[in-house]
């Protein structure tokens, strides 16, 4: 007589497309999901483009770049960037994904919140490099990822680290022989890897700059930005989406051309951090559905 009103409010807070799982199987999805996204298993989600861990419509968002929503964005950033790291003859600020533990884990029903120390192998510096992420993960029965937030823990410091051993091979790799700026090197190593890939998957409708000299030109006049920052109107968001080019080259030739194509735009911090992008957040069910303290009185 006690458990069934129980049963009822939690499914009813849970809402009406999330049956919930069990805290099991909850966790069994979340730990498989993790299995997943290690090296070289990543490499068959990537390829599969459409892949089943997440859902159909999943929304989600990575708070060093900005929200990916759907299924296929979501496998191409989330898979497809961490793939092919260690073969590419270029050097890259990201690792590859060989291990990983977790740290902190509390699951309710269908909601995970998580914090996962990867080693990311950056191998052509020989590098181990530990990568925190802390996620929010909701699954849906079929056991999809529904919603994901995820927050690259000190990525700030990790690439404010990596940086002074990446820019070396950049330059070399590049031909740089002139500076030791590093801006100068970032962006004299980008530049010829955004519009040569341009010129290869970005033709007829998807054509994006009039020419490889009009795509010089404009990247020159954009900001560098920084690694930490990928989800603006930058030189390094626009690094970022090139490997997404010949996957779905009508997809994602805008996200290196003029406009950014809602990926590397101009972005208000205020907007951001206030944006709705979970209208049900990720409150489990047996909280209430939303906690707001009092504003404004804090001083009084
Ligand atoms: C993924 O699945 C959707 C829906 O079934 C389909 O329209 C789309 O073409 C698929 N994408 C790829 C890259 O296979
Ligand atoms: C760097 O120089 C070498 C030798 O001249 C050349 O083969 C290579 O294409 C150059 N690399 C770039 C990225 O310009
Ligand atoms: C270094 O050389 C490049 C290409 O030759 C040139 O465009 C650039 O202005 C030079 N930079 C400096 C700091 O001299
Ligand atoms: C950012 O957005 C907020 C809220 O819309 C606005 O008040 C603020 O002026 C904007 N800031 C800038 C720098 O545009």
């Amino acid at each position: 007589m006690r458990v069934a009103p129980l049963l009822l409010t939690a499914t009813a807070l849970l809402g009406t497309n999330v049956a919930a799982l069990t805290k099991r199987e909850t966790i069994n999805a979340f730990t498989n999901f993790l299995d997943n996204f290690l090296a070289p298993n990543n490499e068959k989600v990537a390829a599969s483009i459409n892949s089943t861990l997440f859902a159909e419509d999943v929304t989600g968002t990575v708070d060093v770049s900005t929200n990916f929503d759907g299924r296929e964005l979501s496998v191409e950033y989330l898979f497809g960037l961490f793939v092919n790291v260690h073969d590419d003859e270029r050097p890259n600020i990201i690792g590859s994904p060989i291990a990983y533990e977790v740290t902190s884990l509390m699951a309710q029903n269908n909601y995970v919140f998580a914090s996962i120390k990867f080693d990311f192998f950056y191998s052509k510096l020989n590098l181990h490099y530990p990568v925190q992420i802390d996620a929010w993960m909701l699954f849906n029965e079929q056991k999809e990822v529904q919603q994901y937030d995820v927050s690259f823990r000190r990525w700030a410091w990790a690439v404010d680290n990596l940086a002074p051993k990446i820019l070396p091979q950049m330059a070399q790799y590049a031909n740089i022989t002139n500076t030791t700026d590093p801006a100068q090197i970032l962006t004299r190593y980008s530049t010829p890897i955004i519009c040569g890939a341009h010129e290869i998957y970005c033709k007829g409708d998807n054509q994006q700059y009039k020419s490889y000299s009009d795509c010089v030109s404009f990247i020159s006049k954009t900001p560098l930005g920084t690694f930490y920052r990928m989800g603006e109107d930058n030189i390094l968001c626009r690094s970022l989406h090139v490997p997404m080019l010949p996957l779905r080259p009508s997809v994602h030739c805008p996200h290196i051309g003029p406009t950014g194509g809602g990926m590397c735009v101009a972005r208000n911090y205020t907007e951001v951090v206030l944006d709705n992008h979970f209208p049900k957040g990720f409150i489990a069910s047996k909280c209430v559905k939303t906690l707001r303290g009092p504003r404004g009185n804090k001083t009084a």
